[in-house]
Order: structure tokens, then C-alpha cells, then sequence
């Protein structure tokens, strides 16, 4: 069978999970919210917009549609700001070699990612050329948990959502696989992910072999 592999990419392929959270926790402490590590997992894999409405949320803080946006925008650029030097010294461990030896498998390889600045992450890391096909935060109007972006990746790379294995970091991703469909590799802690088939801690921790395998069973 043809198999398809779709990736999330921040907090899989590369570690700007950590500069989402600056950039959102320095927002949230300058509208007078605490914000910590805890609540951000509530923001994973969810859009731009949807994160501010949980920060927002959190905060018990009302803000009109306008100000939303400026938020969002104001968030944006400081995130732009932090990722400005990525280099591919950036990438998860694991996670460059893994791709390769998907491809060297056969294996079509895509990116499913929440994320709009992803095509630029991609470029300064490098590694755009891995891809097949590439799904981002401006091509969905439904943010995960909702499998658009997996959907969409499945049916670029012309593979059944039964064929695809999902690699994701944040519960948000892991639901809108399971959704989709899909079978899901879970990259994290067993004690804040739930629902994957296998959830190990990293890129580094799974061979194309075992992933193949999960995907046949
Ligand atoms: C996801 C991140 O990949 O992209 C989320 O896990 C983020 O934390 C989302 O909110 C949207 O990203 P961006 O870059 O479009 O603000
Ligand atoms: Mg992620």
C-alpha cells in the first residue's frame, strides 16, 4: 500500500514550541494574566486566533474583535522576532534523518501544521526540499482538534487518511488525527498526551521501521 507520513512542525521537527510560549506569556503578563507552562499546553497545535481566545479565556478578559486582532498581530511579531535566527542547528534531534529515511522508504512525506509562518520556518531551517507536500496555517479555516489540515495533507500526497501516520506534539493534533482517521504518534510525556497509538519523547526515539510497523497494525 502507499503510505503517507504528516507532520507537525513546531514542537516536532523543531523546537519553537519555546518561543511560542515567550511570545505568548509576555502578552498574557502585559494584560495582567499569569501564564505558565500548564496553560500553554491548552495553546499547542491551535491556531493564532484560537490560542488568544483561550489566553483571553484564561484571563477572564473581554476584547473586541479589533483589539483581538492586534493582539494576535502584536504576538506575531515578537514570535517573528524569536525565530528570526533559527538555523537548521534548530531541528528536534532525529527528526532530519527520520524524513530522510521515510523518503528512502518510499514513504510520501508531508507537512500538517497550524502554523502561517511554517513556509518560512521550513525555508530557514532548510528543509523544505524533504516534503511532498505542504499544508499550513493558510491553507485550513478549521484549526485542530478539526483533521482539515491532516485531511488536506493526506489528499495532496494522493494517500488514503488510513494510509497516513500523523506525528504530533500537542493533544489539539493528536484528536484531529484520530478524527481524520489516522493512525498518530504522540511526541511528548504519556502524562500530558493521550489517545496516540505510541507516544514517545522525541524524533530520536522512533525508527521508520516501528513507525511502518504501527501504521500496518
Ligand atoms: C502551531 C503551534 O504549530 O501553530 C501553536 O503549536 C500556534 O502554538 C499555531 O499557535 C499557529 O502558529 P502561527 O505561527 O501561525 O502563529
Ligand atoms: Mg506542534
Amino acid at each position: 500500500m502507499n503510505k503517507g507520513f504528516i507532520f507537525d512542525l513546531d514542537g516536532v521537527i523543531v523546537d519553537t514550541a519555546k518561543f511560542h510560549y515567550i511570545a505568548w506569556k509576555r502578552l498574557a503578563n502585559e494584560m495582567g494574566i499569569d501564564f505558565t507552562e500548564e496553560d500553554n499546553e491548552q495553546l499547542k497545535g491551535v491556531s493564532r486566533v484560537r490560542s488568544l481566545e483561550i489566553l483571553l479565556e484564561l484571563g477572564g478578559i473581554e476584547k473586541t474583535e479589533e483589539e483581538r486582532q492586534m493582539l494576535a498581530t502584536k504576538k506575531n511579531e515578537w514570535y517573528v522576532e524569536l525565530i528570526g535566527g533559527l538555523t537548521s542547528d534548530d531541528i528536534l534531534p532525529g527528526a532530519e534523518d527520520f524524513l530522510e529515511e521515510a523518503a528512502g522508504h518510499s514513504i510520501k512525506i508531508a507537512l500538517g501544521s497550524a502554523s502561517k509562518n511554517a513556509p518560512f520556518i521550513l525555508k530557514k531551517l532548510g528543509i523544505d526540499r524533504l516534503f511532498d507536500a505542504s499544508i499550513d496555517g493558510t491553507q485550513v479555516s478549521k484549526a485542530k482538534p478539526d483533521p482539515e489540515v491532516f485531511l488536506k495533507g493526506a489528499e495532496a500526497m494522493s494517500i488514503l487518511p488510513e494510509n497516513c501516520l500523523v506525528f504530533e506534539d500537542a493533544q489539539a493534533g493528536i484528536e484531529a488525527a484520530k478524527r481524520g482517521g489516522m493512525k498518530c504518534i504522540g511526541i511528548g510525556s504519556n502524562e500530558v498526551l493521550n489517545g496516540a497509538d505510541l507516544t514517545v519523547s522525541g524524533m530520536d526515539k522512533i525508527t521508520v521501521k516501528q513507525a511502518i510497523e504501527i501504521l500496518e497494525n
